[in-house]
Formats: C-alpha cells, sequence, structure tokens
C-alpha cells in the first residue's frame, strides 16, 4: 500500500520551504523505501530552493540521509528490511562508457528510484516531486533504488553517518580521492562550511602538511582548527593567496603556494583565488558548485598553461559509496574521524527553513534534522 507521510517541499523558485503531505509507493524492482532517521541540510538543498540547479519544481529536499530500509521490491538482493543504511547519490550502473572502462566513479547513468513519490493534497495533489540528487530524505519516508542504499555498521549515530551521503563525503573525497592529498604535501581549503572542513578533515587523515583553513568567517575557521587545519587564513582580512604562499614557502623551500587547493564555495573569485595559491605543478579542485551565470573573468590562458597542474572539479568527492562509506564509519568508530563534530544542531523536520538562515549567517557546519 502506497504510504502518506510528511516531508519537506521546494514548491516553487526562492519561495520558503512547507512542510508537506507526500504519497511514496511501495518499492518496484529494484528499488526500496527507507524509513528515514536523519537528514543533513546541505548548501544543495538551499541551491535547488533558489533555482540554481534545474526548473523542476516541486523539488522534494534532502539529500544526506541514514536510515532503515522499510521494504524492497522485486529483484533487490544487496539490501533487506531492517539493514542500516546510508543513501548514496551515485548508484553506479555498470553499464555506461564510464563504468565499463573501469571509471565507476563518473558513471554517466547512476540509477534512482523508477517510480515518482508525489503531492498528498491541496489542488497539485498527484504532482509528481522532483527528490533532491535523486533522494529526497526530508519525509519520514523515501523511495530511492535499491543501489542507493550503503549498507553500514548500525552502531553509527545515523544522524553523524547520514552526512557521509553528501557534504562530508564531497568534502572528504576531494581532498583525498580527487585532490590525492597525502604525506608531504600542503593542502589548502577555501571556504569551511560542513564540505571545506570534511576537506580539512580529509587531508588531516591522510597526513597532509600544512593543512590552511581559509574562510571569511572566524567560526568556521574555529571549526576547521578543531578538525586538523594547522593554520587558518581569515581571507575577509589578509589575502589569501599571500598567505597561503608563505605558509606553504616556510615549510618547503621553494614552495610558491599549496600543492592542493581546494574551493568549497563554489564562486569564480574564490575559484581565481585557488587557482593563483596553488604551487607550479599544482591540482586546484573545485568541490563548490557554481551557479549557470557564473564565468572566470580575465584568466590568462598562459597562466593556466604555464603554471601546469591540473584543474579538476570534483563530484561527490569522486566516491565510490559502497567503498569509501564503510570504510569511513570504521574510522569514525574508532575515533579516527570525528563525525559528530559535523553536527552543529539537531532540529525537528519543520526547522529546514530556519536551517538555511542559520547556513546564511554562518551559525553551523549541518543542522541534522532527526526523525
Ligand atoms: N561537488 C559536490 O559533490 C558537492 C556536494 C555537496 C555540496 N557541494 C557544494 O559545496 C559548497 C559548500 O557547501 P557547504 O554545505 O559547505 O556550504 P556552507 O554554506 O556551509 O559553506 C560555505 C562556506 O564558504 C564560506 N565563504 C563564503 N564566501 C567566501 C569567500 N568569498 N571566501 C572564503 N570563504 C567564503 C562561508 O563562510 C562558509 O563557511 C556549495 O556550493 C555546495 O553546493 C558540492
Ligand atoms: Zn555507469
Ligand atoms: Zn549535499
Amino acid at each position: 500500500m502506497p504510504q502518506t507521510v510528511k516531508a519537506v517541499v521546494a514548491m516553487s523558485k526562492g519561495a520558503p520551504v512547507e512542510l508537506v503531505d507526500i504519497v511514496v509507493p511501495d518499492p518496484g524492482p529494484g528499488e526500496a523505501v527507507v524509513q528515514v532517521q536523519a537528514c543533513g541540510v546541505c548548501h544543495t538543498d538551499l541551491h535547488y530552493r533558489e533555482g540554481g540547479i534545474n526548473d523542476e519544481f516541486p523539488f522534494l529536499l534532502g539529500h544526506e540521509a541514514a536510515g532503515v530500509v522499510e521494504a524492497v521490491g522485486d529483484g533487490v538482493t544487496d539490501v533487506a528490511p531492517g539493514d542500516f543504511v546510508v543513501l548514496n547519490w551515485r548508484a553506479v550502473c555498470g553499464e555506461c562508457r564510464a563504468c565499463k572502462r573501469g571509471d565507476l566513479k563518473y558513471c554517466f547513468a547512476t540509477h534512482n528510484a523508477t517510480q515518482k513519490m508525489t503531492l498528498a493534497s491541496g489542488d497539485q495533489a498527484g504532482t509528481e516531486l522532483s527528490p533532491a540528487l535523486g533522494i529526497g530524505a526530508f519525509a519520514e519516508k523515501t523511495l530511492v533504488a535499491a543501489g542507493q542504499c550503503t549498507k553500514v555498521d548500525p552502531d553509527a549515530r545515523p544522524a553523524a553517518a547520514g552526512l557521509l551521503g553528501c557534504g562530508v563525503m564531497a568534502g572528504i573525497g576531494a581532498a583525498i580521492n580527487t585532490g590525492e592529498a597525502t604525506r608531504g604535501k600542503s593542502v589548502a581549503v577555501i571556504g569551511c562550511g560542513g564540505v571545506g572542513v570534511a576537506a580539512v578533515a580529509g587531508a588531516a587523515l591522510a597526513g597532509a602538511s600544512p593543512v590552511i583553513a581559509v574562510d571569511i568567517d572566524p567560526k568556521k575557521l574555529e571549526a576547521a582548527s578543531r578538525m586538523g587545519a594547522t593554520h587558518t587564513v581569515d581571507s575577509s582580512k589578509v589575502d589569501p593567496i599571500e598567505a597561503i604562499k608563505e605558509i606553504c614557502g616556510a615549510v618547503y623551500e621553494g614552495a610558491e603556494g599549496a600543492d592542493v587547493v581546494v574551493e568549497a564555495v563554489g564562486r569564480p573569485e574564490t575559484w581565481k583565488q585557488a587557482f593563483y595559491a596553488r604551487d607550479l605543478a599544482g591540482t586546484v579542485v573545485l568541490v563548490g558548485v557554481p551557479t549557470p551565470d557564473m564565468k572566470v573573468p580575465d584568466l590568462p590562458l598562459i597562466d593556466v598553461f604555464g603554471r601546469g597542474g591540473a584543474l579538476k572539479s570534483s563530484w561527490y568527492g569522486d566516491c565510490l559509496p559502497s567503498r569509501d562509506f564503510p570504510m569511513l564509519v570504521d574510522l569514525y568508530r574508532q575515533g579516527r574521524l570525528d563525525l559528530d563534530a559535523f553536527v552543529s544542531e539537531e532540529i525537528g523536520i519543520g526547522d529546514v527553513e530556519a536551517a538555511f538562515e542559520k547556513m546564511h549567517h554562518g551559525d553551523v557546519l549541518r543542522s541534522v534534522v532527526v526523525l
């Protein structure tokens, strides 16, 4: 029987989100219904609400979630009712060109549920919802492709483990997988929200040093220090390019910047800072999501050529959920990765709009809806 549950929906561009009833179908072949226990509020949810991703309103928001599988459809063998899972937005297809050549992290045809969840009541009853990143987990229950459910240690706290489902994985992976941060390399991270601080934590976990955190908000820099930053730079006060060069030059003679610079804001001016703050032959990793209108002005092509190295973007930290989620939960359980530190507050399902407001004011790394 299809179920009616409470969920947070962005009905139209820029309008405050609403708590409404939605209909969740029974899982069809290859699908699973998950009882959501926790879901973090990511900046990408706000991008959706503001129409910065696309115009397919209404959006069912929320995509950093952990929960328990309630039911599975025909043919599902990897997960079963009762499993504790973190939801992912990279259920690889195994069939596309990227998968076939072994580059699963670039899968071009990741799976989502085939059936649609719909609005339950009001004049728009029956309208199909677009779940954020194919997940839609600011909801008591959600319908996903079974491959979007990654089993992890059930002793992990849902509010912390769920964050691996997007921002924390994106940040850690941007540093470790995309940027290849490791011992002997310097890393700078520009923008230290949930994603950027996770990149700091990832760089520290990988043994990189120095690990330089850059933000315009001192509260974020404090959080980054607690998560392993060796240096902090308040870029509202000093030029971050010069500061990064100086810090790296003091550790590695002749260094003209950081080996890896992660941009976790998603703006042209901060990407440009990253570009010029990296050492020759270094790597810039763009993990922040720009809006479609943004352009990088006045970047001489000779600088792109002359400085060498790599300019990369990082979707989801180039992660493979089945490999990375259980590993990171294991490090968390061992006390080597403090996922709890990302949970600034636990909130109710009706508090998402207020959480967006707090995000704007820089008050939180992550507000997490707990159900
Ligand atoms: N690539 C991916 O797979 C992926 C996944 C999740 C989120 N994201 C994106 O990552 C970005 C960060 O997400 P978040 O949830 O951490 O957001 P957030 O709002 O929590 O953090 C953004 C941080 O950037 C800082 N900032 C803003 N302007 C700055 C400037 N000019 N210089 C330095 N710092 C500045 C803010 O103070 C804040 O600390 C967003 O664009 C989000 O959409 C990408
Ligand atoms: Zn594929
Ligand atoms: Zn996200």
